[in-house]
């Protein structure tokens, strides 16, 4: 994409960035975990404290092919760029447990080769080799800020291309009022929690209004910090939301629907009260168990470490979506 530079609020001058998470219905979950004797198991969750990882085998999952990106200015000014190893050892990829450090296991993922179905209420549906997906749309580097909704925040530089290309290629029918987002989901490779027994609504799901979807910010993402996308950020290709919760962000996606009415989604399913469809980054609107009015951001390795900042509307893109919630 090309884009006459008009400086926004949004845009950041450095590479700096983060990733986010998301929990349970917390009754249910602490009473299974209570029940089976495993609350220590959560606990990392829970308190979101832990160290960045420094096995070899962090630096490995790290270390993949670059990708070459035409420039954009979609960049953040007010924060730096979270570190890399930081932010790819603290992670949510439930498929893989329930704990922030799944980076190791999600090592298990197969990613190649990968396809992604478009289907649905489109005139040309089609199932697309991932390779041929970086082929055909230009990729471009853009830093955007990620906000999570247990309130702590990151600033990650993405590769990918915007969705909205997605929609051009396939041509929606008029019908077509939501899509939904499908990732990647084998009991015998994603175990889920180990807490759960069971009963969680795999495969996770996502969920975006079309209109939604053709913002210029929405965001497929294949690689970050200028490689392919590690495997515990959601390869080979993931959404990225930027004003949105990042559980809206569905990883490792295989399909893609258009569809004529609102589908179900993995965590509303499970906790309908504490994650609505919307999600969008609203200081002023506090989760049952997060107030959203401040965030805890996270920059600088190895240790984690927060930075308390005020939570800002749209998580900062606020002039360039609002007018989409009207
Ligand atoms: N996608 C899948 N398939 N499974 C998940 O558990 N977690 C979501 C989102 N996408 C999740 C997912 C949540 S809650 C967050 S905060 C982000 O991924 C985390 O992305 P990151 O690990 O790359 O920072």
């Amino acid at each position: 994409m090309n884009f006459i530079h008009i400086p926004k609020t949004w845009e950041l001058t450095e590479n700096k960035v983060t990733s986010e998470s998301v929990y349970f219905k917390r009754r249910r979950l602490l009473k299974n975990l209570v029940g089976f004797g495993i609350g220590a198991a959560i606990m990392p969750i829970i308190g979101c404290q832990q160290k960045t990882a420094s096995e070899p085998a962090l630096e490995t999952s790290l270390n993949l092919p670059k990708i070459q990106t035409v420039p954009t200015d979609f960049t953040v000014s007010d924060r730096p760029i979270t570190d890399e190893k930081l932010a790819g050892s603290y992670n949510n990829f439930y498929e893989f447990g329930g704990t922030k450090n799944i980076w190791l296991k999600a090592q298990n993922l197969p990613t190649k080769p990968w396809q992604v179905e478009v289907t649905g209420l489109v005139k040309s549906p089609r199932t697309y080799d991932v390779d041929d997906l970086k082929k055909q749309f230009p990729l471009e580097e853009r830093i955007y800020r990620f906000r999570c909704v247990e309130a702590w925040s990151m600033v990650l530089p993405w590769i990918g291309f915007p969705m909205k290309s997605l929609i051009e290629a396939v041509e929606p029918t008029t019908d077509a009022k939501f899509v939904r987002f499908t990732s990647f989901y084998d009991p015998e490779i994603t175990p889920g929690p180990g807490f759960h027994l069971g009963s969680l609504p795999w495969p996770y799901q996502e969920s975006l209004r079309i209109e939604e979807m053709a913002n210029e910010l929405a965001f497929f993402a294949v690689g970050i910090y200028g490689h392919d996308l590690p495997k515990q950020h959601g390869a080979p290709i993931r959404m990225v939301i930027p004003w949105k919760y990042g559980f809206k962000g569905a990883k490792s996606i295989v399909k893609i629907e258009f569809l004529a009415s609102q589908p179900e989604t993995y965590w509303h399913t499970l906790v309908p009260n504490e994650y609505d469809f919307e999600a969008n980054v609203n200081p002023s609107k506090p989760h049952p168990r997060w107030s959203q009015a401040t965030e805890k951001f996270i920059s600088k390795g190895p240790d984690l470490t927060w930075e308390i900042k005020e939570t800002l509307p749209y998580n900062g893109y606020g002039e360039y979506v609002s007018s989409l919630y009207t």
